[in-house]
């Protein structure tokens, strides 16, 4: 007599996953990356780190920020992050290259100040870059310099304690410190100025009323490009799906304190945060 197997249960299909994408700053400044992939991948979850306890980078070692920047990789590829943008200029500056390094076959998107679109656009072959202290030192951004000026004038202006005021919402110091960090382009003419700190583009209109006439550069619509394609590889490769439903509220987490980046992203970002302690 043969036995009947017993019928297998047909197995409910997996449910869609969406690209997990993992986006960290020193604090609050990344959120202006992460707004500009919100917009251009609505199927993506975003996972965001702010390293709060931490900041500002700008005045930090390019070791300190090699070490910080690969334990918060590492922690979002723990909560399931596929590929990691790192939202800072200044720890792309130091650390990009041993995040690729540490793991070559994970996608990293790093944020460079945008030199390049800012020459395009100056007819005055004048170019302002503000940015932290550190960027403004790093071998990569001379390299960037060398190869993008052309036949422009740069003129490096370090802004330091802008972030920090920025991250603290200390109205009366962020005012303060664009004026101060804008006068000297100003006397020099520049017409295009690039916005090469993620947290600045959230003092952009402090910026245009200090530099009247002066185009700002920034590059979060560059960086959402880039992070688009790598999101489409990964389609691709099976590795998500494009039409996954994102859930409803943002992940978050801070070294520092949750509430600072959760009133912050309530501020700007139009939607629900859970921020949660990150500790690594
Ligand atoms: N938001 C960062 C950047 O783009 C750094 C700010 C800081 O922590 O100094 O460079």
């Amino acid at each position: 007599m043969s036995r009947q197997a017993n019928p297998v249960p047909a197995s409910p299909s997996p449910a869609p996953q969406p690209v997990r994408i993992g986006i960290f700053d020193s604090g609050v400044g990344g959120l202006s990356v992460l707004q500009a992939v919100r917009a251009r991948l609505p199927h993506a979850e975003l996972l965001y780190a702010a390293d709060t306890a931490f900041a500002p980078y700008g005045e930090r070692t390019e070791e300190f920020l090699c070490d910080r920047s690969e334990r918060i990789a590492r922690f979002l590829r723990e909560q399931g992050a596929q590929m990691i943008v790192v939202a800072c200029n200044t720890a792309t500056a130091a650390a990009v290259a041993r995040l690729r390094a540490t793991w070559p076959a994970l996608p990293v998107v790093g944020v460079e100040p945008g030199v390049k679109p800012a020459v395009a656009l100056s007819a005055a072959h004048r170019v302002g870059v503000l940015a932290t202290t550190r960027t403004l030192a790093s071998e990569k951004f001379r390299r960037l310099a060398e190869a993008h000026a052309g036949g422009a004038q740069l003129l490096l202006q370090p802004c330091p304690g802008l972030a920090d005021a920025i991250e603290t919402a200390d109205d009366t110091a962020i005012d303060v410190l664009v004026q101060r960090y804008c006068a000297p382009l100003r006397d020099a003419g520049v017409d295009v100025a690039v916005l090469g700190c993620t947290h600045y583009v959230f003092a952009r209109a402090l910026f245009e009323r200090a530099l009247p006439g002066v185009q700002l550069v920034d590059t979060a619509e560059a960086i959402a490009r880039q992070t688009a394609r790598f999101a489409d590889e990964l389609v691709a490769r099976g590795e998500a799906d494009a039409d996954a439903a994102r859930p409803s509220v943002l992940r978050a987490w801070s070294s520092g304190s949750p509430h600072v980046l959760a009133s912050f992203a309530q501020r700007w970002l139009d939607a629900q945060v859970d921020v949660r302690d990150m500790r690594c």
